[in-house]
């Protein structure tokens, strides 16, 4: 009857009631070995189940969660008039299926209810009608961006989510359209020839001091996989040779066991989320980071006041911890087995360890350093335009798992590096490696298969 009672509490209390109520079991009864056992063992059932909760409720936030930042997306930028178009009381063409999937956005095949599949499967779905963009918007279909509705079916606003950058879909259905992949980088997509579909842009102008022309001059130059978040800190659209200073969007698994993140480093995992939520999606909560009031290094930042923003309510704080959680549980994906040499892998594995001394750096299965994994841009062989732009002015060992996922766009934080090939070519002469061409096709072979 005890024990039953101890059950009841635990499935509607909290752990704290269930260690009092454990305890008058064992002085209750005697039976202490057994008592104490069953509790342990309720509790971690318990924890186990609120594991998975933590991730449920995680999972639902990177994908569905706008935080509020319809404000800013519909309210202030007016997005959603220009995604519905004149016909339906926006303004412009509109925004089609086709010319979504154009831009890189993906539709969730699995949002989609049985009879719209049927419809797209016999071609029956015009996807140059800016209204079925409307209806996939109402489906929650558009992986990472949410309509919301009037009645008469025009929108009343549109607000944006971490999946719009950082899952995309498998191309099951077709090119564009099919399963979600959470944390995979979405590199077709270009986020700056979205924003730029803004009919009012001012809000950015003023933020950074610019007239609105220059703002869509520099979203144009961004280009489809690159978005540059410390923008709006420095405001500094282009580099010291004039081409963009976005960074490609990277990935968002495997990154359980990393320190800092960014290709800067400007903190973890959910000091970049509360930062991301808040400063560049828009969404209402609460951050602070003082660094941001070095005004020479970040006059916009300084200016606005970023280093301490407060919202009531706040609708990001209480979801940082599952977000957080549901991160950390992604894994990186397995390439396929076909997609490498595993010969060549083999030896380019022991290179990787040895003689080109990749893993003083990229530490397996890590592949960052464990501890503090920054570089000073002279430590790597590059400029330092990207690391001067963050508060501790270096570079982020990039953690390496997953790599063949995001092999569009190049690699490095701007891609200046095409391919892999290009990459080791320049470890090579930079740390004067002396490998044969031999041995660099086995180091490539190898990064493919991790
Ligand atoms: C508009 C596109 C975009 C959106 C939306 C976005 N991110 Fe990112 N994310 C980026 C880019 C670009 C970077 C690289 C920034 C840098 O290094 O300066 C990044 C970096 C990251 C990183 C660091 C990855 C690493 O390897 O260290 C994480 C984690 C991350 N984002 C999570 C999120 C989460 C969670 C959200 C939602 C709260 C989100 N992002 C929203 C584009 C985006
Ligand atoms: C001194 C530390 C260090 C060493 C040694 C080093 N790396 Fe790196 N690696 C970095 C840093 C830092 C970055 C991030 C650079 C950036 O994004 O600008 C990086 C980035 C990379 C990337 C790009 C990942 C991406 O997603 O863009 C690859 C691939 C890579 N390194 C492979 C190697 C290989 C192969 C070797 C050995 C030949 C090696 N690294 C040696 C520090 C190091």
């Amino acid at each position: 009857m005890r024990l039953l009672s101890t059950r009841m509490l635990l499935v509607s209390g909290t752990i704290v009631v269930a260690t009092c109520v454990s305890i008058s079991i064992v002085s209750g009864d005697g039976r202490e070995g057994t008592a104490t056992a069953t509790a342990a063992a309720e509790r971690r059932d318990r924890s186990g189940a609120e594991a998975a909760q933590a991730l449920r409720n995680g999972r639902e936030t990177f994908r569905l969660d706008t935080f509020g930042d319809e404000d800013f997306w519909g309210g202030t930028l007016k997005l959603h008039r220009a995604i519905e178009g004149v016909k339906f009381g926006g303004v412009g063409a509109g925004v089609s299926p086709a010319t979504a999937l154009a831009v890189g956005l993906k539709v969730d095949v699995d949002a989609l209810p049985p009879a719209v599949v049927n419809a797209l499967r016999a071609g029956a779905v015009d996807l140059n009608d800016p209204g079925v963009t409307l209806q996939l918007l109402k489906l929650n279909a558009v992986v990472g961006v949410t309509g919301f509705p009037n009645s008469d079916g025009s929108l009343k606003s549109v607000g944006i989510q971490c999946a719009l950058c950082h899952s995309t879909v498998d191309d099951s259905f077709a090119p564009g359209i099919g399963h979600r992949l959470d944390g995979w980088a979405n590199r077709d997509l270009n986020v700056g020839a979205i924003v730029g579909l803004s009919p009012d842009l001012s809000s950015v102008a003023t933020l950074l001091g610019v007239p609105e022309d220059t703002v869509r001059t520099v979203l144009a130059s961004w280009g489809p996989g690159k978005f540059d978040a410390e923008l709006f800190m420095d405001g500094k659209a282009f580099r010291p040779d004039g081409r963009t200073a976005a960074t490609l969007i990277p990935p968002a698994f495997g990154l359980a066991g990393v320190n800092l993140h960014t290709y800067t480093g400007w903190g973890s995992v959910t000091y970049w989320n509360a930062f991301v939520a808040n400063l560049e999606m828009h969404g209402k909560g609460t951050f602070f980071d003082p660094r941001l009031d070095n005004a020479d290094q970040f006059p916009v930042a300084a200016r606005a006041g970023f280093s301490n923003v407060r919202n009531e309510p706040d609708l990001i704080t209480p979801k940082l911890g599952d977000l957080h959680a549901y991160q950390l549980s992604l894994p990186a994906p397995r390439p396929p087995q076909n997609s490498f040499d595993h010969a060549a892998a083999d030896r380019g594995k022991d290179l990787f360890n040895g003689d080109a001394k990749c893993a003083t750096c990229h530490v397996p299965p890590l592949f960052t350093e464990p501890g503090w994994n920054l570089h000073l841009p002279e430590e790597i062989g590059i400029d330092g335009f990207q690391a001067d732009r963050a508060p501790d002015h270096r570079y982020r060992t990039t953690p390496l798992k997953g790599l063949f996922t995001h092999v569009k766009g190049g690699f490095y934080h701007d891609g200046r590096f095409a391919t892999l090939a290009d990459l080791v070519n320049h470890y090579d002469s930079f740390f004067s490696l002396h490998l044969s061409d031999q041995q660099k096709r086995d180091l490539v072979e190898y990064l493919k298969s991790l």
